[in-house]
């Protein structure tokens, strides 16, 4: 009888600091900051990314439909670059359909690829292997 209440109490203390550990986690503020990632431009952009359906055939980050190329670095990429793609989204190519977006929607869009191209390098080729096997990369 004395080891069943025990056992009751041990679980009754389980609890209460399962509750006290739970209520801390879920709302202590964390350090992710909740400003938005992207500016006014760049969520207008990327509801006509939505809208259009990009990612069925373009990745960010690898991640994506494979029919056309990965758009993670097109803006920041030197041979290619904003106008280059503005040139892409009416005129089509290959099997890219051809949009009819106003410059308005361009530049949205265009502020949408800028912004996804400053949070980082895909593939990275940034990496460096450390001789205490540890591998350090570079980050945007
Ligand atoms: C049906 C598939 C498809 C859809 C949907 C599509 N694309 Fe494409 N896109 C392609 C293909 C295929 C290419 C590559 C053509 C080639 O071989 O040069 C391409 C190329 C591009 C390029 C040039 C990339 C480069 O590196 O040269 C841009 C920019 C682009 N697309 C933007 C968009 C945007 C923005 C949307 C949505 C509004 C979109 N695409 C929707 C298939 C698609």
């Amino acid at each position: 009888m004395k080891n069943r209440d025990g056992n009751r109490i041990v679980l009754a203390i389980l609890i209460v600091v399962f509750a006290i550990y739970n209520s801390i986690i879920y709302t202590k503020n964390t350090s992710a900051s909740s400003a938005p990632l992207l500016s006014k431009k760049g969520i207008e952009g990327e509801k006509i990314w939505q809208k259009n359906n990009c990612t069925a055939c373009h990745q960010f980050y690898g991640l994506g439909g494979y029919l056309g190329p990965d758009l993670t670095n097109l803006i920041s990429n030197p041979i290619k670059g904003e106008e280059y793609a503005k040139a892409i989204f009416n005129s089509g190519i290959k099997s890219m359909p051809k949009f009819n977006f106003t410059t308005q929607e361009k530049n949205n869009l265009i502020s949408f690829l800028k912004e996804v191209d400053r949070t980082g390098f895909y593939p990275n080729k940034n990496v460096k292997f450390k001789s205490n096997g540890w591998v350090s990369i570079k980050y945007k």
